[in-house]
Parts: C-alpha cells; structure tokens; sequence
C-alpha cells in the first residue's frame, strides 16, 4: 500500500515539476521578487547548486508559480543533494500551496515551527529523511492543509491530538518512523473520506472506538504496530472502506460474528492473535484482490465460493486448526 501512494506522492511531484516549464515564459519572468529571495535562502541553506539568479525564479526545477508569478509549489526531491535542517525561509514563501521535501537523507533536524505562517499550504510532504524530533503539535496551526505525508523520517513520541482538529486533512502518512504513544481518538473527527498510514511504528493501546464512527475511511493501515485489543468495529457490511491492514500488532478478537466492509480489495490481518472461525459472509467479497490471514488463531472450515479459493495457502496458513480448500480437507 506504501508503494501505491509513493505512487501517488510521485504523481505530484512529477506534476510540480512540469507544471512550471509549460508555463507562459513571460507570465513565468514574472516571478515574485521577494519570493525570488526566499527561494534563493533555501538553496543557500541547504547547499545545493542549480538555481540560477539570471534565471525567472518560476523556471527553477521543483518551482511552480501562479499566473502572476507568485511560488504555490517547491518540491525539493533527491537529486538536488540537498542537506542541513529544513530551512526557516520556506515560512517566507506566503503563497505556497504544495511543499515536498522527499528523500532527502542529509535533511536533519526538527520541523520547524515557521512553516506554520504557510497559511494557505495544502499539501505538505516531508518524506524519506533523516528528519527527527515529534510531529509538532503545531501542525494543526495550518488550517489548509488536506494532505499530510511525513512517512520513511526519524520521528519519535506521540501523534499529537490538535491534528484531529483540522478542518480539511483527511490524507494522513505517519508510517515508517518511530512513533509511540496511542492513536488519538480525536483523529475520528477529521473529514471523510479518510486515508490513515500509521505502519511501522510502535504506536500502543487500542484502536479508538471513534475510528469506528467516520462514515468513510478509504484506507487504514495500522499494521506493524503493538496495538491491542478488538478493533472489529471497523469493519461492517455497509461501510465503503477499500483497505484495512491490520497485521502484525497484538490484536485478539473473535472473527466469528464479524462481517466485512463488501467493497474491500485488500484485507490483511496476518500475524494477530484472532480466533474463532472465518466468517461466510467472506464469499460476497466480490471486490477482494488481497487477502491475508495467515498466523492466527483461527479454526473451523475455510468459507468455500466467492473469492475465497482465489488466494492459496500461503494466506490462510499457521492457524490453530483452519481446514478446507485451499488447506488440508476437514477431517
Ligand atoms: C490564501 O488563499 C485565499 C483563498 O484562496 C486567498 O484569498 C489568499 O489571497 C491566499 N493568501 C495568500 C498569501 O496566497
Ligand atoms: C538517514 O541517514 C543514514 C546515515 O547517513 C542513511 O543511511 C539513511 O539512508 C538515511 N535515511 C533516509 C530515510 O534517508
Ligand atoms: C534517529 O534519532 C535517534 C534519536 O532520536 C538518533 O539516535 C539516530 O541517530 C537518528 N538516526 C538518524 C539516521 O539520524
Ligand atoms: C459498493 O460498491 C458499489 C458499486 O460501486 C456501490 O453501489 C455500493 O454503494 C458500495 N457499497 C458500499 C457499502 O460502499
Ligand atoms: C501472508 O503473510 C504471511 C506471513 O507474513 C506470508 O508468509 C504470506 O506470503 C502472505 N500471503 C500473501 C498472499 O501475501
């Protein structure tokens, strides 16, 4: 799931990245004067070459301007062999939409609090660093902001709860860092519909139930965490939810009663410690392309028809004692 949305975060930059070069060459010379300067105390800050002062500020690669030549995206991604904390002048470009900061592995340091002037900043990714420090709080100070992606970094302790507060985010990327602490239950706040990455932390505690509330989560990847407990109100025959991955974490649930979102492509419980028997309702999954339940707790015979005996072994396997195709044949 990471890869569809790097897929996704690539789009973007690939977007910003030619959006400026089939701008109007003299809408593009226009470039705002003082943007020019911030712009120029980045590149100096960060030590990389490549942004030419003879050269309309709007022309620069990772540049992308209005009709007026005001900078509304800055993507600075691997190739500029950028290093050093994230400069402070970013909070000087007042018009900035979209800011990328993407693999990067010499950018160091916290997020600091001046990106928090970039009111109207939609999307903010800062992603594949070596960025550490928390997830400040003060993120919530960004009221624009949809699209929140600060995946593959060096950060560490909770998941503020003010993040909850943000009247538009419903994209969040968290994984991939070192966060502790619980899932703030104010996250169930934010608007549908809702995309949640929070893998591959050490995020603890249990789901909170107001998860279990949003009318439309797209996505939630939770997996490889040390979360606890019965997070099946999750699911639901009538929500339109597409993914939940909740593998590897310390789930322990009983699977019997539960039915599954019907839309859902991509299932993985895999690595819990959930029992009881696979529910049949699983045969109307007409949608599902992913499937995995394998190391559980689960017994009883495996549903038969749907899509079920799409899958083969390798997803139903190491269970307590689960029977029928594609297993062994029940006794
Ligand atoms: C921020 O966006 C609002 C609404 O689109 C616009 O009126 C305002 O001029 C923008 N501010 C800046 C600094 O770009
Ligand atoms: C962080 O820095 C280390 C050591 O320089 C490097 O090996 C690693 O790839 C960096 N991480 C990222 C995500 O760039
Ligand atoms: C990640 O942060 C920890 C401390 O929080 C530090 O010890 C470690 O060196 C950092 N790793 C990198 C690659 O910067
Ligand atoms: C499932 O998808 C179908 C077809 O797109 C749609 O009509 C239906 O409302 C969806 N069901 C749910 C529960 O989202
Ligand atoms: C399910 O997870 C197990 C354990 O991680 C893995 O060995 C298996 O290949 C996975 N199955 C599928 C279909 O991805």
């Amino acid at each position: 799931m990471e890869t569809t949305h790097l897929t996704f975060s690539l789009i973007i930059f690939t977007a910003l990245l030619t959006f400026s070069s089939l701008l109007n060459p003299t809408l593009a010379s226009k470039c705002n004067k003082d943007d020019k300067k911030a712009l120029l105390s980045i590149q100096s800050h960060l030590g990389f070459s490549g942004w030419q002062s003879s050269i309309a500020c709007c022309d620069w690669s990772g540049v992308n301007c209005d009709a007026d030549g005001r900078v509304i995206g800055l993507g600075i991604l691997n190739f500029l062999s950028a290093g050093g904390t994230i400069p402070p002048a970013i909070g000087d470009l007042p018009f900035l939409q979209e800011l990328f900061l993407h693999k990067l592995s010499d950018l160091v340091g916290e997020i600091p609090r001046s990106l928090t002037r970039l009111q109207n900043l939609t999307t903010l990714g800062i992603s594949w660093t070596n960025v550490s420090g928390p997830v400040p709080a003060f993120l919530s100070e960004m009221k624009s902001l949809n699209y929140l992606d600060l995946s593959f970094n060096n950060l560490t302790g909770p998941i503020p709860a003010s993040l909850g507060t943000l009247p538009s985010l419903n994209f969040i990327h968290l994984d991939r860092n070192r966060l502790t602490g619980p899932i703030p239950a104010t996250l169930g706040n934010l608007p549908p519909p809702l995309s949640l990455y929070l893998s591959h932390n050490m995020l603890s505690g249990p789901v909170p139930r107001s998860l279990g509330e949003v009318v439309h989560i797209n996505t939630l990847d939770i997996s490889k965490n040390q979360l606890v407990g019965d997070p099946s109100f999750l699911f639901g025959a009538s929500k339109p939810t597409d993914t939940i991955i909740i593998s590897r974490n310390l789930f322990e649930f009983d699977l019997t009663g539960v039915e599954f979102p019907v839309n859902l492509t991509t299932l993985d419980m895999s690595h819990n410690m959930i029992y009881g028997e696979m529910p049949k309702q699983m045969t109307e999954l007409n949608m599902l392309q992913n499937f995995n339940g394998s190391y559980n707790r689960l017994c009883g015979e495996i549903p038969q028809g749907g899509r079920v005996q799409d899958f083969d072994q390798f997803s139903f396997f190491h269970n307590r004692c689960l029977c029928g195709s594609p297993l062994m044949a029940c006794k």
